[in-house]
């Protein structure tokens, strides 16, 4: 099969022939149609995001595409059925707290480092090996479908935020880094659940007018000042009522003082749930105050990805078209492209915007 391999973190991808992955028992083979390209994706493959990888890697992150093989522990999925392949692999052997490897992406720890070594390959490739869970059917859509569906990709990751801090339907949320590309799925995502209000803060007047003229009144836009007592009271005033809940999904390069601006507007007994990379190319701690958490009954919480049961009520949420997929502008490039694809990421990043490779 033809895939695009990493070889060093200083040369660009290589196309090549290369043998076609075997299925193991617990696993699947899919016939993947199409993969999204992060836009940070160029900062991983040279190595500027540290992201925990061996090389030589078939990269990617998730990938919508058809189920060619399955195993014997299989009981429902079908051959031929269209699957979203989620990246978020799960260590089998403790429940509780189980390693976490993004099959073609990155690991976290030692233990995600030894499942990166055996689930090592992800989706830009013709072909790719996942576990039997991680093939989540979406019901039946075309080829020419799959581009616009690898946004699921995106959305899922806010998704899991909402999940885990119990976003209700009627509540106002928050979302600091609204402008960006897992801000503004946020959005989408939150309006989507029930979100009353969304307050949306930014530094990018054309993207928050983007976001007000796509959602309507629901979205409250917030231009930031960077003066932190400042930044604060004008998300509170636009809130016009209590915010129940904030989430934080800023890249590395935002200081602390940021998040904590926005964390801080949360209610009493409100919920913060922190998905963002501040932080891990180092930088100031977050230094919440114990007293401000502690006399309000503040939840804070950190969210890396979503729980599998994610994707199904997600799709349920694109089926019932209280979340359309037509918000994303998609550009797809054949897998022989995919320097080009890597490069128009990295210019192309922001809200609403995908780079897709169809191998
Ligand atoms: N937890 C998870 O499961 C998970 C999964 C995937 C990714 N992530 C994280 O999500 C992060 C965000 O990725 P992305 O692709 O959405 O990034 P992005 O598109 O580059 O968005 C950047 C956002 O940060 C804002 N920003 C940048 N500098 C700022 C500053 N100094 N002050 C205030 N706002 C600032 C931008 O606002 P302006 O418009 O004002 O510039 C924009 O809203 C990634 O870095 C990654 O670590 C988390």
């Amino acid at each position: 099969m033809q895939a695009a391999v990493l070889k060093s973190l200083s040369h660009p991808l290589v196309v090549e022939s290369v043998a076609a992955p075997v299925r193991g028992s617990g696993e699947v083979l899919v016939d993947v149609v199409a993969a999204p390209v992060l836009a940070y994706a160029n900062e991983v493959f040279n190595g500027a995001r540290r992201y925990s990888i061996e090389l030589p890697l078939i990269p990617g992150c998730g990938a919508i595409g058809r189920v060619l093989e399955t195993g014997p522990d299989a009981t429902r999925l079908r051959v031929g059925e269209w699957v979203f392949c989620d990246p978020t692999v799960r260590s089998r052997d403790d429940a509780r707290m189980p390693d976490i490897v993004l099959q073609g992406w990155s690991a976290r720890g030692d233990g995600g480092l030894q499942l990166h070594r055996y689930y090592h390959d992800g989706p830009f490739a013709q072909v790719i090996r996942v576990p039997t869970e991680n093939a989540a059917p979406i019901g039946e859509i075309t080829a020419e479908e799959a581009p616009q569906w690898c946004a699921l990709n995106t959305l899922l990751i806010p998704y899991g935020g909402w999940l885990a801090a119990g976003l209700a339907p009627g509540e106002t949320a928050l979302v600091s880094g609204a402008t960006g590309h897992f801000g503004s799925a946020a959005t989408l995502v939150a309006l989507a659940m029930g979100a009353a209000r969304v307050v949306a803060p930014g530094r990018n007047a054309a993207v928050l007018a983007d976001l007000v003229q796509r959602f309507g009144d629901r979205v409250v836009p917030v231009m930031l000042s960077g003066d932190e007592q400042q930044d604060r009271q004008a998300m509170q005033a636009a809130a016009q009522g209590p915010i129940d809940c904030v989430m934080d999904i800023l890249p590395p390069s935002v200081s602390a003082r940021t998040v904590r601006t926005a964390a801080m507007t949360v209610r009493p007994y409100g919920r913060v749930v922190l998905m963002g990379g501040v932080g891990m190319l180092g930088a100031d701690d977050l230094a919440l105050p114990y007293p401000w958490l502690m006399r309000n009954n503040i939840t804070l919480m950190g969210q890396w990805m979503y729980p599998r049961t994610a994707v199904s009520t997600l799709v349920g949420l694109i089926r019932a078209k209280l979340l359309p997929l037509n918000h994303f502008d998609v550009t797809a490039h054949p897998l022989a492209a995919v320097n080009e694809a890597v490069a128009q990421a990295a210019r192309d990043a922001g809200a609403f915007r995908m780079t897709v490779l169809r191998p």
